[in-house]
């Protein structure tokens, strides 16, 4: 099989990051950019020493004139669910951006456009789950290192500055909630093994927020198994940040392990602390996650993250939202009543 050429849907801050982690792959090439907007596309070009690629004003100019056999959807959540399905129509395989879409009709388009399209992979960037520290985590748990888990507590209080090509996040309802938290809630299930079963939650706006909406929020997740989860986060902290991932402490039966502000694992609980190394992830987690697609594409096996796997997470996620709102728990299996029909096999 020849090499795999990827469309890139965007030419901001994450689309140049795929760009170059495409560029690194020997059995990839960058089949074009789509951005509205010459001049981003332009930069983005001498930034990464792109000259020679072609750049569509939109995805139907790339549909109709470039030769692609995927797509890495680097655009803001709102457009996800039109570019997903755009692309699976046109027969192309789809990497995306998290999180999935906005809500979960949008989320059910897609799972019904791919089933449309059974033989096209789907596949969504949980580029947390790629790191040294969280392999080494969820190794540990699945491992049995701390026997059955009751309690898992995660932190995250990050300051995020960075700007977005037209304020699209500064301008969001809930932009801690619906950009942000979706990677801890697909961590909670990464780590854990365990589905979500319901969730309270709230968001709030602290008052020096410089993001419209909602810039934080807190809930509590109980887990299929009983395990229950205390999560909060922030990007708006003022000190004390904590990195990405956040602080994770998972208590089980025969000790808890813990991820620090270093992003180091230990094991406590079994006499002296005994550090947990990180898996070494050279390729980064970006290319942990591309070298996933390419690999689904080319023998048929289900990536780790594929949709049907993700939705699991994304309904985690919609649930919280949906319980800020209302102020009230919300079972997350309401949220997926008619999954399995839509679910490939
Ligand atoms: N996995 C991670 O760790 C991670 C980290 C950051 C971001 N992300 C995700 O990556 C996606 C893109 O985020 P980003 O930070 O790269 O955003 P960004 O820097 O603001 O770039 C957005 C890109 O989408 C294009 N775009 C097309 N229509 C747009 C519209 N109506 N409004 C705004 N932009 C529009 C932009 O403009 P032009 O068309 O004019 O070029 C630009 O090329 C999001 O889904 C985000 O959640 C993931």
């Amino acid at each position: 099989m020849g090499r795999l050429r990827i469309m890139v849907c965007g030419a901001g801050f994450f689309g140049r990051k795929w760009l170059e982690v495409i560029r690194a792959r020997p059995d990839c090439e960058i089949a074009g950019i789509v951005s509205r907007t010459p001049a981003r596309l332009d930069e983005a070009r001498r930034e990464l020493g792109l000259d020679g690629v072609a750049g569509y004003a939109s995805l139907d100019e790339a549909v109709a004139r470039a030769h692609a056999d995927a797509v890495v959807v680097a655009l803001p959540q709102m457009l996800h669910r039109e570019t997903i399905v755009r692309a699976l129509r046109a027969g192309w395989h789809v990497l995306t951006e998290k999180p999935l879409a906005m809500t979960m009709d949008e989320a059910r388009a897609i799972l019904d456009a791919s089933c449309a399209r059974r033989d096209r992979v789907v596949m969504v960037n949980q580029n947390f789950r790629w790191r040294p520290h969280t392999l080494a985590f969820a190794r540990g748990v699945r491992e049995g290192l701390i026997g059955r888990p009751a309690h898992l507590m995660l932190e995250c209080r990050q300051q995020i500055r960075r700007t977005t090509v037209e304020a699209w996040r500064e301008r969001m309802v809930e932009p801690y909630l619906l950009d942000f938290s979706i990677h801890h809630f697909d961590l909670l299930r990464y780590l854990t093994g365990d589905e979500p079963h319901e969730v309270v939650a709230m968001s709030f706006r602290p008052s020096w927020s410089w993001f419209a909406g909602n810039s934080a929020a807190a809930a509590i997740v109980t887990m299929a198994s009983g395990l229950v989860v205390s999560y909060t986060g922030m990007m708006v902290a003022q000190g004390l940040e904590t990195p990405q991932e956040g602080l994770i402490t998972l208590t089980g039966e025969l000790g808890t392990l813990h991820l620090d502000g270093a992003s180091c694992v230990s094991l406590l609980g079994q006499g002296e602390p005994r550090p947990i190394p990180g898996e070494p992830v050279p390729e980064s987690d970006l290319g942990r996650g591309l070298a996933q697609f390419v690999d689904a594409i080319r023998t048929g096996r289900q990536p780790e993250t594929h949709l049907g796997d993700n939705v699991r997470s994304f309904a985690l996620l919609i649930a919280a939202v949906e319980s800020a709102r209302a102020r009230r728990a919300v079972r997350v299996d309401d949220l997926l009543p008619d999954l399995a029909r839509r679910e490939r096999p």
